[in-house]
């Protein structure tokens, strides 16, 4: 099938490129110059495992097109994504002007019928807003469909999410546009839920935020086993042997973050704000969250008694390993709060300095974890990317002035440290290797 992609971001590009993989003819648009020489060039702009390669293999076979000029992409496709960014407003709400500025474009470049699928997490009720916009600005007698099918992609593995999803969920209302979306993903080996519109808008949102909800209340969960001595990795381990619960998304730490769940928790609570539904569960949920970082930072406090001065190397910088994101990312809030205090950071991170250095100019990034622990008094481990578990972890701590192990992701072993001479403070579980008491 022929197919165009708006926006070319992790959403967009993955989509674009996933879709070639299968066979498709797809036209990539953006309206960012730059990043479209990039990809013209076979250079992915931001980092994630196997576009790379994929972008080079698709381009190879002619099968994917990428431009800033969309006019071509919209006579020659059958179906048409928005996958344009949705960043949030002060107020929490989506800022939808993107969607609207392609519904319009689209609308005002279509000569025959379209299936236009939103695929950018939207609220609900923003098909309604596609189709008005559409209806305003169409020639009379050419017609569309509006479908919404989310995408549930993690950064870090969005190509083998899109490519071997669990689900596919697709909100339609037409027999002409559900048969054009069973054409597209007919080699797709997943359950396909077909819905109406609003419910496939709704179960979007919804997912997010319930994951954002089971992290929360781990965390919740782990600061009542510090207080009582209990292990969280335990507890999460027994409750979700029941699998009704489940094992995943009950890892503890210094919270989530990442560009989906604390924006998509906001516009959920928000879109039922509008809706005159009070789900403020969803306000805690975002309350416990954002005092994750300050309960770390007391936590260190509470070791290292004034952080004044204090140097502290602090091991990983993008929101989870494999990315090179930072947005919303608690290492940032975590830097912010121990400068607050006083302290000096040096920070590591395999992938990401390059962009925690252009929200944070002034943030020290060292090019090794040796460099960092170079007399530091404390490493705070932020991201548990791989290559931490296999340091040298003798040498950093003879690199240190005092050795001192702050675990936000509780990845490391703590016996085995311990039994270097290592402090290391686990999150809702014992310390290890404490001294004097
Ligand atoms: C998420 C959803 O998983 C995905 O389906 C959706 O399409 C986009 O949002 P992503 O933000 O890429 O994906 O990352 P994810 O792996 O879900 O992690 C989100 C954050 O939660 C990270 O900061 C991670 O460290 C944190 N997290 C995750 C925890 O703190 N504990 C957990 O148990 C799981």
């Amino acid at each position: 099938m022929k197919i165009a992609v708006f926006g070319t971001g992790y959403v967009g590009l993955v989509t674009a490129l996933g879709f070639a993989k299968f066979g498709h003819s797809v036209y990539g648009i953006d309206r960012d110059e730059e990043k479209i020489k990039a990809l013209n060039s076979g250079k992915v702009p931001f980092f994630e495992p196997g576009l790379d390669e994929l972008l080079l293999e698709v381009q190879g076979k002619g099968l994917v097109k990428f431009s800033t000029d969309g006019k071509e992409a919209v006579e020659d496709s059958e179906v048409i994504f928005i996958c344009v960014g949705t960043p949030p407003l002060e107020d929490g709400r989506a800022d939808l002007s993107q969607v609207e500025d392609v519904a319009r474009f689209i609308a005002e470049n279509m000569k025959e019928y379209k299936v236009i699928v939103e695929k950018s997490t939207v609220p609900v009720k923003t098909s309604y807003w596609i189709k008005r916009i559409m209806n305003l600005y169409r020639e009379k007698d050419v017609g569309f469909d509006v479908v919404s099918n989310p995408e549930f992609l993690r950064e870090g593995s969005a190509l083998e999410d899109f490519l071997y999803p669990e689900r596919i969920v697709v909100g339609v209302e037409s027999r002409k546009a559900r048969e054009k979306m069973e054409e597209l993903y007919r080699d797709f080996d997943a359950p396909i839920l077909y819905t109406d519109v609003e419910t496939a808008e709704i179960i979007k949102h919804a997912s997010n935020s319930f994951l954002a909800m089971k992290i929360s209340f781990i965390n919740m969960v782990a600061d009542l086993c510090e207080k009582v001595g209990a292990d969280v990795e335990m507890v999460a381990k027994g409750m979700g042997l029941d699998s009704r619960i489940g094992q995943k998304f009950l890892k503890a730490g210094v919270g989530f973050g990442g560009s989906c769940f604390p924006k998509d928790l906001r516009a959920f609570y928000r879109i039922a704000e509008d809706e005159g539904v009070d789900f403020s569960l969803l306000k805690e949920v975002e309350k416990i969250n954002e005092l994750r970082p300050v309960k770390f930072v007391e936590k260190m406090k509470n070791v290292l008694w004034n952080l004044k001065g204090k140097r502290i190397g602090i091991l990983g910088l993008s929101f989870k390993p494999n990315t090179d994101d930072v947005r919303e990312a608690p290492s940032l809030k975590i830097i912010k709060l121990l400068k607050k205090e006083g302290a000096e950071i040096f920070a590591y991170d395999p992938v990401a300095s390059e962009n925690a250095r252009k929200v944070m100019p002034e943030l020290n990034c060292l090019s090794s974890p040796y460099e960092i622990a170079e007399g530091a008094n404390a490493i705070a481990l932020i991201t548990e990317w791989d290559e931490f578990r296999g340091l040298d972890w003798k040498k950093i701590k003879d690199n240190m002035e005092t050795p001192l192990i702050f675990d936000g992701r509780n990845f490391l072993e703590g016996r085995k440290l311990a039994s270097l001479g290592f402090e290391y403070y686990p999150v809702g579980r014992k310390p290890f290797g404490r001294m004097n008491g």
